[in-house]
């Protein structure tokens, strides 16, 4: 079956800074979606990248002694080495220095000179480097004689020649394009701040720079580079193969879905749409803004020095039980506070020995009592009742929760299954079964196998490696592992290899 193509990015990640668990959590998301849309077998195109051009990355580098494409191809290396160790399944790595995007920027801005929407004038007023973001004066605060932003990032006066985007225009066509489409910010909560801001009236957008050197050359004018939002956000179009509308991923445009964070809802919900709506291109289908992770309850800063670095994480948890405990603990859309306790608790309470033990369980019993091959499916009968129940719609009930970005629910939605499970595990006591009624025995194995290969498939887009291993034990061919063959039951006869623990119960401390 082939179904419609589906296109996710993640932010591209500023090189400034070294990656955290931050970064690594907008890109967990997005490969959690585009793992789940291949199982459902959809054509996908997942991309992530680095974000290399503008004044703060350049005085990044400076500050590290480092010239520029040395210090953004040091930087980006780590990025990609988080996409490799987190498993991430991106289809792209782009990063913004990369020809092709200078290409696309160039041609995006072209295009929309000729349809009248850039004019050359000055630019006069409050700039944050950190958040690369123009403020208006009523946005600010001030302390000790420091300007700061909303974010709490420091402003400081810009004034310079500069080409400007006619964003003023774009103010009613921008929230009609909303009104048409309802689902394009999520989650819902979001759409009014969104819609406040485009309503108090929009200003035309600076878009290029001439006190910095560092970024794309305006067409026809170098002393200008373009602005780093403009550069930026081009890039979703730059990996499908832009200005070229006929290239072989030119058909994934519009995106499906841009994954975000919070900070960074208004460059992709207004902006983004204006500049793509001025050049005659197609919006993408819808931004999702997800929130902030604390640490123990603090912010996580590089002065407070509490980053989490996901490699450590990682070597101490383990990668899967690191993916369920971000993807499961805080509804998507939420900020979020990242506590060694609750992951631990979840490690050992859901994974080990909910998940873990279900498996451990049935596994060990039919190399016993079944001699490690699978037994005939079997019709269910009123002691399945409520197994069965816990089973039936899960699939479509995942699919439209994963659809709305419910992630934390979909993965609920799974371990409601497996406590049925593990309830009729208690309820029937297969163990006992093969002394007195052997043949039913067999029979619960079964029911149990199903409803563990039904958990197993749908989780693996969260803990692609320990569910494939599961799968394995499970017996379950390479072929059968998507959501499609979830509709025909196993064959009777298949071998069961000798079952193995799946996850380590960590000592709390
Ligand atoms: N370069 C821009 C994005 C350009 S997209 C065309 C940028 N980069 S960033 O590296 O600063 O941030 C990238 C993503 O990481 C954002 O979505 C941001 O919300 C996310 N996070 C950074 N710190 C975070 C937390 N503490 N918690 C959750 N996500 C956070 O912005």
């Amino acid at each position: 079956m082939t179904r419609a193509p589906i296109y996710l990015t993640t932010p591209i990640y500023y090189v400034n800074d070294k990656p955290h668990v931050g970064h690594a959590y907008t890109s967990l998301a997005t490969d959690m979606t585009a793992r789940f849309k291949r199982l459902d077998g959809h054509e996908v195109h997942f991309l992530t990248g680095t974000d290399e051009h503008g004044q703060k990355v350049e005085k990044a580098a400076r500050d590290a002694g480092e010239d520029p494409q040395a210090f953004t191809d040091r930087v980006s290396t780590s990025f990609r080495e988080l996409a490799r160790v987190m498993g991430f399944s991106n289809d792209d790595f782009i990063r913004t220095t990369e020809d092709r995007h200078k290409r696309a920027c160039t041609a995006l801005w072209e295009r929309l000179v000729a349809k009248g929407e850039i004019y050359l004038g000055h630019y006069e007023g409050w700039y944050a480097v950190r958040d690369e973001a123009f403020y208006g004066p009523d946005e600010l605060t001030e302390r000790d004689g420091v300007k700061y932003a909303p974010s709490g990032a420091p402003v400081e006066w810009v004034r310079e020649p500069s080409y400007f985007f006619r964003l003023g225009a774009w103010g009613e066509r921008l929230l009609s394009f909303y009104e048409a489409n309802p689902d394009f910010i999520a989650p819902p909560s979001r759409r009014n701040e969104v819609l406040s801001f485009v309503k108090s009236g929009l200003q035309d957008l600076s878009i290029s720079r001439t006190s910095f050197t560092w970024g794309v050359k305006v067409p026809g004018d170098p002393a200008h580079v373009m602005y780093v939002w403009l550069d930026a956000l081009t890039n979703y179009i730059t990996a499908l193969g832009y200005p070229d509308e006929g290239a072989p991923l030119w058909h994934f445009w519009p995106a499906d879905v841009h994954f975000v964070g919070k900070d960074i809802l208004r460059f992709h919900a207004i902006y983004w749409p204006a500049f793509l709506m001025a050049a005659d291109l197609p919006p993408p289908k819808r931004v999702f803004a997800h929130g902030w992770w604390t640490i123990e309850g603090q912010k996580m800063s590089k002065s407070l020095g509490n980053a989490i670095d996901p490699v450590a994480l990682i070597e101490e948890f383990g990668l899967d039980p690191l993916r369920y405990f971000l993807l499961r603990e805080v509804p998507f859309g939420n900020d979020g506070d990242f506590a060694r306790a609750a992951l631990i608790a979840r490690l050992n309470g859901e994974l080990a020995d909910q998940l873990g033990n279900l498996a451990q369980r049935t596994l060990t019993l039919m190399q016993r009592n079944c001699d490690a091959v699978l037994p005939e499916p079997g019709a269910p009968g009123d002691a399945e009742a409520a197994l069965v129940a816990a089973g039936q719609g899960l699939v479509a009930q995942v699919r439209s929760l994963i659809d709305e970005q419910k992630f934390d629910q979909a993965i609920a939605a799974i371990f409601a299954l497996v406590r049925e499970a593990n309830g009729y595990v208690t309820q029937t006591q297969p163990w006992a079964l093969k002394k007195t009624d052997p043949a039913r025995g067999v029979a619960v194995l079964r029911h149990l196998h199903d409803a563990l290969r039904l958990a197993a498939t749908l989780l693996q887009p969260v803990m692609p490696e320990t569910m494939a291993k599961l799968l394995d034990q499970l017996g379950v061919p390479a072929e059968a592992r998507a959501i499609a063959a979830l509709a025909v039951p196993l064959p009777g006869g298949l071998p069961l290899p000798a079952p193995a623990p799946l996850f380590a119960k960590i000592q709390a401390g």
